[in-house]
């Protein structure tokens, strides 16, 4: 496994690489069995005779002023034994004066997707996070790009930069990876208390709920819906702090306009310290 620290050396990885398929799996490091299917996603994607590269970088411009970026768990070695093991070639792990100079002046800005859920309590948050996956696919220059479907809003607002600023990349999405009682993983989940952690899976047992009433009780009542989740997380999670529970759109994250689109029901919710979410597509 190839392990790049800077732009110099990744140009002349691209450059060798030139006209080998190329997959492409951005990451913030603190990797766990959530980022592993997402590398052994990339792999079969690629194929024998592709590449698959993984990019580690704790990106200093999707952190909000009250967010810590130095609080953020680093793990390079045992992130780049995950990524070996699960058959990536190649790392891109850059510092983050080799990706912002001091004087950049240039930024993308999200106006619609980034409005809503997440975005909207992590104000220039997906602004952020647009930037730097633009800068990483112009320096990755790869063919198709994983990620993950627990970062839901994250994957709309990519495949719609993707699409705005026609990137020739495919993006794929990758289902969430849960621990054994339904709790989706998170590098957030080792910030939980025993209570905390003990709660944190009604996020998924609420949001089932609410697909079983979708689908086998025909609710379609957006309002209704919330009401569930929020009752169900009431009483199976009272550490839990509600940040947003929301029935959207799963293509435009509002709220539904057509009977026939599909239906995301998303939520975010604070146990202690860690700020957990998760959704559900309701079909
Ligand atoms: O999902 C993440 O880890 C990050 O938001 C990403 C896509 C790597 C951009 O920094």
């Amino acid at each position: 496994m190839n392990i790049i620290n800077n732009i110099r050396q990744l140009r002349s990885w691209t450059s060798i690489n030139r006209g080998t398929r190329c997959v492409f799996v951005p990451t913030m490091g603190a990797l766990h069995e959530g980022h592993a299917a997402l590398v052994r996603a990339a792999r079969e994607i690629a194929g024998q005779a592709g590449n698959v590269i993984v990019s580690i970088f704790v990106n200093p411009t999707q952190f909000g002023p009250n967010e810590d970026l130095t609080k953020y768990p680093r793990t390079l070695i045992e992130d780049l034994s995950l990524c070996r093991d699960n058959g990536a070639d190649a790392i891109f792990a850059p510092k983050a004066e080799d990706l912002y100079l001091p004087d950049r002046s240039i930024q993308l800005r999200e106006t619609s997707l980034s409005q809503t859920l997440c975005g909207a309590s992590r104000p220039g948050h997906f602004d952020g996070v647009c930037t730097i996956v633009a800068k990483l696919f112009n320096l990755v220059q790869c063919d198709d790009a994983v990620f993950g479907k627990k970062d839901y809003q994250q994957l709309a607002i990519i495949r719609r930069l993707v699409r705005d600023l026609d990137f020739n990349v495919v993006i794929h999405g990758v289902e969430t990876v849960r621990e054994a009682d339904g709790l989706a993983m998170s590098s957030r989940n080792r910030y939980l208390g025993a209570e905390e952690r003990a709660q944190a899976p009604a996020l998924r047992a609420a949001l089932l709920q609410a697909r079983e009433a979708y689908v086998k009780g025909g609710v379609r009542d957006g309002r209704a819906l919330r009401q569930m989740i929020l009752d169900h997380l009431t009483a199976a999670a009272p550490v839990a702090r509600v940040d947003y529970v929301e029935i959207v759109d799963a293509a435009t994250l509002r709220t539904p306009t057509e009977a026939t689109g599909l239906v995301l029901a998303a939520v975010a919710a604070f146990f202690g310290s860690a700020r957990l979410i998760d959704n559900i597509e309701l079909k």
